[in-house]
């Protein structure tokens, strides 16, 4: 039998060659909730496989999708699952997005794994024991200086509308580090900081489906991923902000001061 680790990486392996065959062409795009919000039918086969490949493995075991409805399990373990994160660059064919599963038990994250099948990187931690890119340790950056980091954020699908654009902490970041990255994928993007390639995340408005695995992976990667006030238990908050420990109190300075951490 397949540890519930092996068995997410397979799931996540699986559906990654299910996603290749219609990358930038899949055939129904539609929008939900708001007019750039898109979903396809590779969103939805996607979340098809990876329940039912998970379901089978696991009985009796809980699911959080971003496509359907929750379904309740009989016990304290349930899945968390982002079936395309990135659904825009999927459509598009831009070559980041990813598969995201995570595995909560008694309302904590044990287990997560992100897989950017175009690239065939796959990001993993289980609690307590590191994090891994294909296997390998990865470890958060060690830049102290803001004006040195780069970072990463994005826009929240009612940007059209809101006032909460993010547009006053974009530009008060982008005066004063190297530079800010908008890539697409949240799960990934945490990745990317669990891997040391940026520095520095923050965004509002992500489900927990889009952070549940990926603050796990940055934890384990020596990092803090936390809400804009710093509270670590925050996936369900709808805003994160994710770097290595000398930052990352940096980077709730800087909300606090644009006024985005109220
Ligand atoms: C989105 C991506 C994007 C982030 C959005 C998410 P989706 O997920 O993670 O980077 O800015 O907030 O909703 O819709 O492609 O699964
Ligand atoms: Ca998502
Ligand atoms: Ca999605």
């Amino acid at each position: 039998m397949k540890s519930e680790f092996e068995a997410a990486v397979a799931a996540a392996r699986a559906a990654g060659e299910r996603l290749r065959e219609k990358f930038g062409r899949p055939e129904e795009v539609l929008t939900k909730g708001s007019a750039i919000d898109l979903v396809t039918e590779m969103d939805r086969a996607s979340e098809q496989l990876l329940v039912e490949q998970l379901g089978e493995a696991f009985p009796g075991y809980g699911f959080l999708t971003e496509e359907s409805e929750a379904i309740p399990g009989r016990g304290e373990s349930r899945w968390i699952i982002d079936p395309i994160d990135g659904t825009t660059n999927y459509v598009h064919g831009f070559p980041y997005f990813s598969i995201s599963i995570a595995l909560e038990r008694a309302g904590e994250v044990v287990l997560g794994v992100v897989y950017n099948p175009i690239y065939d990187e796959l990001f993993s931690a289980e609690k307590g024991q590191g994090a891994r890119l294909n296997g390998k340790p990865i470890y958060v950056s060690k830049r102290t200086e803001l004006a040195q980091s780069l970072v990463i954020s994005g826009f929240p699908y009612d940007v059209w509308t809101t006032e909460k654009d993010n547009l006053r902490e974009w530009s008060y970041f982008l005066k004063r580090v190297n530079n800010v990255r908008c890539n697409g994928s949240a799960a990934l993007d945490l990745c990317s900081i669990a891997s040391g390639r940026a520095d520095g995340y923050w965004e509002r408005g992500n489900k927990v489906w889009d952070v549940a695995a990926g603050s796990l992976i940055v934890r384990e990667a020596g990092g803090q991923a936390t809400d804009y006030q710093g509270n670590d238990d925050f996936i369900y908050s709808q805003q994160v902000a994710a770097a290595n420990p000398q930052l990352h109190a940096q980077l709730l300075a800087g909300l606090r001061e644009t006024g985005a951490a109220r």
